[in-house]
């Protein structure tokens, strides 16, 4: 499945970081009052709080205001040069929302009409499951961050299965699957399994959660022996439902770079469709925690912190696997620029959380409009031209 990627001159604007020009007038307003808004009202809330109200708020102007359909022609990515072809369906844009903004399966709709070209929804285990206790999220205001331990709350597999399966309009919705909090390490394939048994008829993709820091022994999955396993019996599920639904791995970044390799040699001899990289990180470097933020000490931190690491990962994963797997980066992309660095650096498809955050419901829209602008600017013919476009050759394993 190899493309040709389409390289512009060297030293041409295209790899260049350029400011990018102010947002039209008509969405500087709204983004303005949103700045105002998150830091008069929001950042003064309980983040997990002020996320619950956006989203019902959100859902709520989709649903019973019957005011998507406006959002979405207002914030809809058009830009066709946008459109990514992964997975065996076509992605109107290349970002889209992380696992965690919508753990619910319940506001992925909203989420598409702000401009997301599709939703990991999830993290969804078997039966459903509580939060951890509170206190579980807190923002990192001066590093742009997010720390949490929130664990798996969802509704379980059978539930979010009908809430996917209500869904109308074109938007791609990937289910991000989980080990049970109750799980033993030892019993990890079969409730994997049980799970995708729920789900996958009405996922568009699935990704095997490996990498959560909050629940407890679930990264140790990412041990290649375990990994082998656990893939072996979600792909036997499939087979006995009769489904093909493209499978993904989510890692994360505390891995060392060894393991990394190990996991792309896998991911590629086991012929699995790609990896996302990366979940929230362990690591405190350039972290500041006040005093009294205990809790902080054992959640999982991501934004600009991870923001490098994810890179890293990302350069690591695509000078092993290439155009092999699709890698979907995720970890600190906050502005257009980060994201054209991540195409440039292999990723085929983006994913983002913390800065949508901090950034609100028009920051997808100005994400999708710099990379248009971007994009033309290069004078390629399409984003999808320029995946791995800037990464240096480097060796490929046997199974590339
Ligand atoms: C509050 C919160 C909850 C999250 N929940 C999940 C989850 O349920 N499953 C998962 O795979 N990742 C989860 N993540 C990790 C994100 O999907 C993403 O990998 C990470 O936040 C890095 O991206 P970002 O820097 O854009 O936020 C969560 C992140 C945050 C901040």
């Amino acid at each position: 499945m190899s493309r040709r990627n389409h390289r512009p001159e060297v030293g041409s604007e295209w790899l260049g970081v350029r400011r990018l020009r102010p947002a039209r007038p008509i969405f500087r307003f709204p983004d303005v009052i949103y700045r105002l808004i998150f830091w008069l009202v929001l950042q003064r809330m309980d983040a997990e709080r002020a996320h619950a109200l956006a989203s019902r708020a959100l859902a709520f102007i989709h649903g019973p205001l019957r005011l998507g359909g406006c959002l979405g022609v207002a914030l809809r990515p058009r830009d066709p040069g946008l459109h990514i072809k992964a997975l065996g369906h076509t992605f109107r844009s290349p970002l889209g929302a992380a696992a965690g903004v919508d753990k619910c399966a319940s506001w992925f709709e909203s989420l598409g009409a702000l401009g997301f070209g599709f939703v990991e929804v999830g993290t969804i285990t078997g039966r459903p499951q509580e939060a951890n206790p509170r206190p579980r999220v807190a923002r990192l205001l001066r590093e742009r961050g997010l720390v949490n331990r929130l664990g798996f709350p969802n509704p379980g597999a059978e539930e979010a299965s009908r809430r996917l399966a209500r869904r109308t309009g074109a938007l791609v919705v990937g289910a991000n699957v989980g080990r049970s909090r109750e799980t033993a390490l030892g019993g990890a394939s079969d409730d994997y399994r049980r799970t995708v048994r729920g789900l996958a008829a009405n996922s568009d993709y699935l990704v095997l959660n490996v990498s959560s820091p909050n629940t407890p022994g679930l990264a140790a999955l990412q041990e290649v022996g375990l990994l082998r396993q656990l893939v072996g019996a979600v792909r036997a599920e499939l087979q006995a439902l009769d489904l093909v639904v493209p499978t993904l791995l989510k890692i994360g970044p505390d891995l060392s770079d060894t393991e990394i390799d190990d996991i792309a040699d896998l991911a590629l001899e086991l012929k699995l469709d790609g990896i996302v990289a990366t979940n929230t990180t362990l690591s405190r470097d350039g972290v500041t925690l006040g005093a009294g933020s205990g809790f902080l000490l054992s959640g999982g931190i991501s934004g600009r912190p991870l923001q490098r690491r994810a890179l890293e990962v990302l350069e690591r994963l695509y000078a092993r696997a290439g155009n092999d797997l699709v890698l979907v980066s995720v970890g600190g992309i906050e502005t257009a620029e980060d994201a054209w660095e991540r195409v440039l650096a292999g990723a085929t498809l983006l994913e983002a959380y913390t800065a949508f955050v901090y950034g609100g419901p028009l920051w997808p829209r100005s994400i999708n409009a710099g990379l248009s602008r971007k994009l033309r600017a290069s004078g390629a013919p399409s984003l999808q031209s320029l995946v791995g476009a800037g990464a240096s050759a480097r060796s490929r394993p046997a199974f590339a």
